[in-house]
């Protein structure tokens, strides 16, 4: 997924030009007699059509513990990061675990463009182009057996280059996990790259999670291990403080965080002016995603 400079991303790029010139490279793409995967952008219907945020910043205002606890920590600090080259460990209740390199383990898996509501448990929100393979793609070529019910992920342990880790500021390494329908929705991205670029070392590089209708820490960063289990991961957060952050994440107005509403969100790069907005029950997926938690109570199962 390399940058092409010929077809930059304007950092103000309305949607009508970005799928105009998605169409345009769609149509390139079928006149190559070697293009032989489907063009990667059946991404409309998962897409939002509100103007995503320019590319600094997304790569400039991070959660990214690893190197740092201050908004701008990941961006000073993580250029120091190798992802090249990059493995990650398959394990647990699946027909193929191994060793992967990166490539392999995503080889022969279509990259979809998607355009997603992004809402951080701290109340603001942005709105990223990501590139990325639809987990259940990558998870059904793995092979999960019928004993796995959640899928758990880890980002990677490396002091020398994570300054943060370093210091005592969570316990090592970052841990996430879904339940088994939540990695198999299609809405759940494996990203590697936004703004048609490679992942930027602060968003996640190599490889992230991003699971739009849950707050932002679900969304592991720089992963190294998948692991298919039988039973509900510890994550990170959870262990940290959990009677405020639950396994589930789900983003809800009206379940507050104990310390903070979660009612209404402040839009990164809006300007003051602009004010808050309502922040949406699951992030504004609810049509898509609410059947999958229907009978539960949403308040115990934050
Ligand atoms: N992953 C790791 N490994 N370490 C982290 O500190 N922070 C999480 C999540 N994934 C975090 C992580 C939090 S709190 C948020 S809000 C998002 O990453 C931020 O993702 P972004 O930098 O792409 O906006």
């Amino acid at each position: 997924m390399s940058f092409k400079s010929d077809l930059r991303w304007s950092d103000v790029t309305p949607k009508s030009l970005y799928l105009n010139r998605r169409q345009i490279m769609t149509g390139a793409a079928a006149l190559s007699a070697a293009s032989l995967t489907a063009p990667a952008w059946a991404a409309s219907e998962f897409s939002t059509d509100e103007a995503p945020n320019t590319f600094e910043e997304i790569s400039g205002y991070n959660n990214y513990y690893e190197f740092g606890t201050s908004k701008e920590d990941p961006a000073a600090n993580a250029g120091s990061l190798t992802t090249k080259p990059w493995s990650v460990v398959v394990d647990g209740l699946v027909d193929k675990p191994g060793t992967y390199d990166l490539g392999d383990l995503l080889s022969g898996l279509t990259v979809e463009e998607r355009i997603y509501r992004f809402r951080c448990v701290e109340a603001w929100s942005m709105i990223i182009p990501w590139q990325g393979i639809q987990l259940s793609n990558l998870l059904t070529k793995l092979g999960p057996q019928p004993g796995a019910k959640f899928v758990a992920f880890e980002t990677l342990v490396r002091p020398e280059e994570m300054i943060g880790q370093q210091m005592g500021i969570l316990e090592w390494p970052y841990r996430e996990g879904l339940r088994m329908d939540e990695a198999m929705h299609p809405l759940t991205l494996m990203a590697t790259g936004l703004y048609d670029r490679d992942l930027p070392n602060q968003n996640g590089a190599p490889i992230r999670l991003v699971t739009p209708w849950k707050y932002g820490f679900k969304s592991i960063k720089s992963i190294v291990r998948i692991s298919f289990v039988a039973d509900m991961p510890p994550t990170t957060w959870n262990m940290m403080a959990a009677n405020e952050y639950g396994f589930y994440a789900n983003v809800n107005p009206e379940v507050d965080h104990p310390r903070w509403s979660q009612a209404s969100e402040r839009r990164i790069g809006a300007g003051l002016l602009a004010g808050r907005q309502d922040t949406l029950m699951f992030n504004g997926y609810a049509d898509q995603v609410a059947s999958l938690y229907s009978g539960m109570d949403l308040a115990a199962n934050y």
